[in-house]
């Protein structure tokens, strides 16, 4: 049990060290009384979740914004703010967060409301530690399954259009192949030079099926990345020898010297860099510049992608990495989506900036891991 009335101990740092690790849990609790703050951290890291704490609603908030948490503990009475009211703009800018509200007997309407805000539970004090580790347990788990049946619906919708998207290159390569034949058949020389154009045709419309059966995968299979020790310079040199760079695309690749090598899984990261490369060139059909640079902070490698393409209109940057999000005919709408998810998978983020006819930069940080 938890009470409030009881010396105040030095608090110890706040905040999370090193980089966030793969799968792991993050929960946020959000108490002005530093007692309380402090023993519910130290039996949820006892556990083995990853915990930051904030003492007023306003840092709440940053928090929240600034990396993204599993779960929120919040006290309903607050410095700054009513708890339900916190509840409500994190409930609006956080959906997917769980969030449990902590009140004590007096306001058990307040916890009542909150339910109806968007909390999932609400805790009374004094805390039962059983109880609480009870909630996170359970939430984890329900938020694990919400996250799945998302994901679920969202395969059933691509199964119909994927089967209608892999309909038309399949039509293209069996034309094709039917041209290559007949060509074939010619004896002069002509015929040959055709059937390597033809062949040239079947490459690109197989590279395309295969980028959207691999999109597909990427996005349904259950990920466990095999972090190796990759050369970037390396990755970034196979990421090109597999695509089809127009020559009216300049390419610039600056890997900053001495950056060393990354521990990733290098079949992953490649796909990512696929998708975003692809997409840059797909952005400057006149033409233009793409630039893939790789550096490194104290605890992150990053690894920026800029084009000088037509650039994305403000209001369609944060449907970026919805999946089905497309403006283009032969688009599916899941490049981004699946490099999200690869890259989170990495414990890593990915973000985007663009200006309007001006050009776009996707922008990966991958914390650094330790080898092992
Ligand atoms: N570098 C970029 N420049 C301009 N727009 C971009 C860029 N990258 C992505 N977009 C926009 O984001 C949308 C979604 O990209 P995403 O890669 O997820 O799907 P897509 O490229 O449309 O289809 P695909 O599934 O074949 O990759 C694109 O349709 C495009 O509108
Ligand atoms: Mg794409």
């Amino acid at each position: 049990m938890l009470s409030r009335e009881s010396e105040k101990r030095k608090a110890p740092v706040i905040g999370i060290e090193g980089a966030p690790r793969v799968e792991q849990k993050a929960i946020l609790i959000v108490d002005d009384d530093e007692i309380i703050r402090e023993t519910l951290r130290d039996l949820l890291e006892s556990k083995g979740h990853v915990v930051e704490t904030a003492e007023t609603a306003k840092e709440a908030m940053e928090k929240s914004k600034a990396r993204n948490f599993n779960l929120a503990l919040l006290d309903i009475k607050l410095p700054d703010m009513e708890g339900t009211e916190l509840l409500k703009k994190m409930h609006s800018v956080t959906p997917r967060m769980m969030k449990v509200m902590i009140t004590a007997h007096g306001t058990l309407k307040n916890a009542m409301d909150s339910l109806n805000f968007g909390a999932d539970a609400y805790l009374l004090k004094p805390i039962n530690e059983k109880e609480l580790l009870k909630i996170v347990d359970e939430l984890k788990l329900s938020q694990e399954r919400l996250i799945q049946a998302e994901r679920l619906a969202a395969i059933g919708k691509t199964a119909g259009m994927v089967g209608h998207d892999l309909r038309n290159p399949l039509q293209g390569m069996t034309s094709t192949l039917y041209l290559a034949k007949q060509a074939l058949k010619s004896p002069k020389a002509a015929g040959m030079q055709e059937v390597a154009g033809l062949l040239d045709t079947l490459d690109g419309q197989i590279a395309y099926m295969g980028k959207i059966v691999a999109d597909l995968q990427d996005y349904v299979r259950p990920l466990a990345p095999a972090l190796v020790e990759t050369s970037l310079a390396d990755l970034i040199r196979e990421t090109f020898s597999t695509l089809q760079v127009p020559r009216s695309i300049k390419v610039i690749v600056q890997v900053e010297k001495g950056i060393g090598n990354v521990m990733v899984d290098a079949g992953l990261m490649r796909r990512v860099l696929t998708n975003l490369t692809t997409n840059s060139i797909q952005s400057m059909p006149k033409g233009g510049r793409l630039t893939i640079r790789a550096d490194k902070t104290r605890d992150a490698t990053v690894i920026a992608v800029e084009d000088t393409g037509v650039g994305i209109p403000e209001e369609d940057l944060g449907k970026l990495f919805s999946p089905f999000f497309t403006t283009k005919a032969k688009g599916q709408g899941l490049g981004l989506p699946v490099c999200k998810r690869l890259v989170e998978a990495h414990g890593g983020t990915i973000t985007a900036k663009s200006k309007p006819g001006k050009g776009s930069t996707f922008t990966i940080k991958i914390p650094v891991t330790k080898k092992g």
